[in-house]
């Protein structure tokens, strides 16, 4: 099926903007084409996270993630999806060097996808790269709180805004995200008190993930969401579907029709029998 990518029927960023206070913006993270279609019609936003170089591609962070991997899922989830604002998160190397470079890599991400808006992560330390990027008129995501390109250095995945000089940590970040001129922002893996804090504090949403229902949006990786993670499930994580079992069961029985030639059956060869083949 074709998809129309026309950008006038998709949700925009200046849309998400406008949430502010209003009905929680459904996101998601998609990085395929078939996993886009059965997503787009339920959410606002779909996320190209950097955790598909963990979720689909097996590294151990999100450093695995390079801007040829992001490009090629965001295309992909482009072309499942009609209705969604899409977001290609940018992966770590491809920003913090300079707002110069910063801006290259998201015209490119931008150029190569026709994505709505691009994601990066970093408070204070990255205003000056939300600012370039925002001054080509890309539009910007932050991303405060537990920031997963940062946590070989930060010694693991530690929640945040557990100290009086983290939250101010954490408030000029928000500050500083929403003055470089992002439309939105994600707090990740942050105390329940202070995302809600943050989330009055500042005029543009906040998507939660791991942090609070008082922000303006929620934002879960969908391998979590539907019971597909295989090693650890993080306890934010609330599962709606068991995908685990159902394919396990299904490789279970597949391979015992297999081995027993049960499969295939006569519905599934060609014969000459009238009436018989399907194509
Ligand atoms: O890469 C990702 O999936 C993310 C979300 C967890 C917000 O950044």
């Amino acid at each position: 099926m074709s998809r129309d990518p026309s950008a006038d029927s998709r949700i925009s960023a200046e849309d998400i903007r406008r949430r502010k206070g209003g009905v929680p913006i459904v996101c998601l993270t998609a990085y395929t084409y078939p996993v886009a279609r059965l997503l787009d019609p339920h959410v606002d936003l779909l996320l190209v996270g950097d955790s598909v170089a963990m979720v689909l591609h097996g590294h151990a962070t999100t450093l695995g993630a390079s801007l040829e991997m992001m490009i090629a899922h965001g295309q992909a989830v482009m072309r499942g999806s009609a209705k969604a604002c899409i977001v290609v998160d940018m992966p770590a190397g491809s920003y913090e060097a300079s707002p110069a470079q910063a801006a290259a890599s998201a015209r490119r991400i931008v150029g190569e996808t026709g994505c709505q808006a691009v994601k990066l992560e970093g408070g204070v330390d990255m205003a000056s790269r939300i600012a370039a990027i925002a001054a080509e008129g890309i539009p910007v995501m932050g991303h405060i709180g537990l920031q997963p390109q940062s946590v070989e250095k930060d010694g693991g995945y530690k929640i945040k805004g557990r100290t009086e000089d983290n939250i101010a940590a954490l408030l000029s970040d928000a500050e500083a995200v929403e003055q470089a001129g992002a439309f939105s922002v994600v707090i990740e893996g942050t105390m329940e008190a202070v995302a809600a804090k943050l989330t009055h504090h500042i005029s543009i949403p906040t998507i939660g993930i791991g942090a609070s229902a008082d922000c303006d949006g929620q934002i879960l990786v969908i391998d979590d969401m539907v019971g597909l993670t295989i090693d650890r499930v993080p306890k934010f994580v609330k599962e709606y579907a068991d995908l685990r079992s159902a394919i396990a069961d299904a490789a279970a029985r597949y391979a015992a029709e297999v081995r027993s030639r049960a499969f295939p059956g006569p519905d599934h060869v060609f014969t000459t029998a009238p009436g018989k083949d399907k194509t």
